[in-house]
């Protein structure tokens, strides 16, 4: 059993640079002490250290971390140690400038800031097995080492040659012949037919990049090739210590709080052992309500929580605010603990940090951490990070156990990718991830568990399925829901689905004939509005708007659920709903606001048991989220808003957190939680 394994503790600390503060003993000796006081048990070490390791080539400095780890170690703590490839030493790029990316209009980048290697570069790759091998064979047996950090947040793309020609390997393995490459990104288009391998390159804005099919097989590359760069940096370190769990940090878009756009996690996630992610809410912001943003976190932690379909962690998160939105809000009182027992609520076992100490210089002397610049454990900011430090110890029992949903919400990133790139319908409407999370809020605001999966996942434990916009839906995609609804199951569907191929290639003929069986509808036209224009949608006399997108259908063999109210559609099918044996498919025609949703969901659901938690709140400001494992039920209590809440449980239940027995009428004060468990 592996020190992961063997920990009973749900993980808090987080980002330790330490050395950043060699010069500063008396510093790094009060960390520890102050680590104790945060109950703080794990930190994770070494991320942006290379020029710490190897100040210069060839010269190795380990002696400081082995201080730090024998330290940790003698506090009682755990390391999760990183490799440094996320940022690299000057000389590095000095020597050796082939490591430096090079940008989509073939511009070289320069030495500065993070993140920016080329995934392709041998030198790079060499240097970087040449640290981490280092690594391994100095800390693999290490007592404190928990786990592998693999370099951080991997994102963004690299153009250079070494890159050009590793795509175009993947492509050919990908298509076997040029002929079959022109004829999967519709060559003749714009006359862009290739006559030989050595003109296929990477979209530019230099370039226009209109060809469609290209744009999307270079996002595949670019993950696959960001993993393939992983492997690399992984293959050592899994030969020495085959046991150490392995992760890397995922990322969410912010400001909107969106899954990360650029890499396909679906893929990334089947790499490593356990799933992190890094979730920086804009809290108290000034144009959503806590509850809005709180959904918004819930949907992304119940998507990497179904990544592996297990318990995940929270690698990064702050005690206060941040430094790169474009207002860095600190967080108010109970905030810190109602975020972080969110995230332990939909499955995450920790609640890390970036990061333990501020800063003194350089672009994050301002980020939120656990110690400010004052050095102290007397603020509020410390105070908040040690209660809550405390709190995950009385709750330890949860580590591990997960969700059960009945429910599954699909997500995609091809289909992002290739919604995001077509030229048509309306580019700011289009907002792909946010319907998602528009259709996902129905059952956050009633408690109802939900799975968020991609399309290829096994649908078969579900019995509600809900697909919004799958604009490109493979053949086998489509029969996939196809089987879903015929073994049974509840499928939503919306407008702007089936429209394009896994080759971003319109389907012949207009909407696939698999889809119409399934439907028992033919959409005929997409009609797109602007911000201005409105429509309803009627349904057993009630009248919802309409906005943005409204697909014209024709009723071949469903059930018409509502109407359009007006223009020259007006008295049509706007949404519809098939019977096929004990299934049903349902397509939503239009894009609706949320008291449509409401409605039409409370019908799709009926008679559903969508295995709400043992406590139903009644008010969706208040959260309720449950986890099941070995050692029983947890279910979490959350209240999102400013508001003292009230609500009715069955019966008394002893709130973990206190220790105390709460009354069946439970008063909320604003943003706090409870946290009951049903043993087993
Ligand atoms: C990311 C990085 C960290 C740090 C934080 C700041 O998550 O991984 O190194 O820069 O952002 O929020
Ligand atoms: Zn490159």
């Amino acid at each position: 059993m592996n020190n992961y394994m063997k920990e009973s503790r749900l993980l808090h600390g987080g980002d330790y640079n330490p050395d950043q503060w060699l010069d500063y003993p008396e510093i790094l000796a009060k960390d520890l002490e102050m680590m104790g006081q945060a109950h703080v048990n794990t930190v994770s070490v070494g991320i942006f250290a290379w020029s710490a390791l190897e100040p210069r080539e060839g010269e190795f400095h380990f002696e400081w971390l082995d201080k730090i780890m024998d330290d940790v170690h003698r506090m009682g703590g755990n390391v999760i140690l990183a490799t440094p490839s996320g940022a690299r030493p000057a000389w590095l790029s000095q020597k050796y400038p082939e490591v430096l990316r090079t940008n989509a209009k073939r511009e070289k980048m320069l030495h500065g800031g993070r993140h920016n290697h080329c995934f392709s570069s041998p030198v790079y790759r060499e240097k970087v097995a040449i640290i981490n091998r280092k690594l391994a064979e100095r800390y693999g047996q290490h007592p404190a080492l928990l786990m592998w950090h693999i370099s951080n947040e991997y994102g963004g793309d690299c153009h250079c040659e070494y890159c050009q020609e590793n795509f175009r390997t993947w492509l050919k393995a990908k298509y076997g012949s040029l002929e079959a490459l022109n004829k999967a990104w519709w060559g003749p288009f714009w006359s862009h037919s290739f006559s030989d391998w050595s003109q296929v390159a990477s979209p530019s804005p230099l370039g226009e990049s209109a060809v469609h099919g290209l744009n999307l097989d270079w996002k595949r590359f670019v993950t696959d090739q960001t993993i393939d760069f992983y492997r690399h940096e992984i293959k050592d370190i899994r030969r020495l210590t085959p046991d150490v769990p392995v992760t890397t940090n995922f990322m969410a878009d912010t400001m909107d709080l969106v899954p990360f756009y650029s890499l396909d996690y679906e893929k990334f996630a089947k790499e490593v052992d356990v799933v992190s992610w890094d979730c920086y809410p804009a809290w108290h912001n000034d144009w959503e309500t806590t509850a809005d943003l709180a959904s918004k976190v819930g949907f992304i932690d119940d998507l990497y929580r179904s990544l592996k379909g297990k318990s995940f962690l929270i690698m990064e998160s702050t005690p206060s605010g941040v430094n790169w939105h474009p207002v860095n809000k600190t967080k108010r009182p109970g905030m810190h603990l109602l975020s972080a027992m969110q995230h332990i609520a939909h499955g995450s076992d920790s609640n890390l940090y970036f990061q333990w100490r501020k800063s003194r210089g350089s672009s994050e002397k301002f980020h939120g951490a656990v110690v400010d610049h004052d050095n102290s454990t007397d603020n509020r900011v410390f105070q908040e990070v040690a209660q809550v430090g405390k709190l995950m110890e009385k709750i330890a029992t949860v580590k591990g156990a997960n969700k059960q949903a009945k429910v599954a919400i699909l997500y995609d990133w091809d289909n992002n990718w290739a919604l995001d790139d077509a030229q048509g319908f309306a580019q700011a409407t289009k907002r792909y991830p946010q319907t998602c999370q528009a259709h996902y809020r129905y059952f956050w605001d009633r408690d109802i568990p939900v799975d968020v999966v991609t399309p290829n996942y096994d649908l078969s434990q579900y019995d509600l399925v809900v697909a919004p916009m799958l604009y490109l839906l493979t053949e086998t995609n489509m029969q996939h829901l196809a089987d879903f609804v015929k073994g049974g199951g509840r499928l939503v569907s919306t407008y702007l689905t089936g429209i394009v191929n896994e080759s971003d290639l319109t389907y012949i003929n207009g909407w696939p004939a698999t889809l119409q069986d399934l439907f028992g509808v033919k959409v005929k036209e997409t009609d797109v509005y602007y911000p201005r224009d409105h429509n309803q949608v009627v349904m057993a006399d009630t009248s919802y708007s309409v906005k943005d997108y409204a697909a014209l259908l024709e009723v071949l063999d469903a059930e018409v659920v509502a109407r359009y109210g007006e223009d020259f559609y007006a008295g049509e099918a706007a949404v519809t709903k098939k019977t096929t044996g004990n299934g049903t498919a349902y397509f939503v025609g239009a894009r609706t606001d949320n008291d449509f949703l409401v409605d039409f969901y409370q019908e799709v659901t009926a008679g559903l048991n969508l295995m709400p938690p043992l406590v139903v709140a009644g008010d969706p400001e208040v959260s309720v989220q449950m986890r099941t494992g070995s050692k029983g039920d947890f279910t979490f209590v959350m209240n999102f808003s400013e508001m003292t809440k009230t609500i009715t449980l069955a019966r008394e239940q002893v709130d973990l957190l206190t220790g105390k027995t709460v009354p069946t009428q439970l008063e909320l004060r604003p943003y706090q939680v409870c946290v009951f468990q049903r043993k087993v």
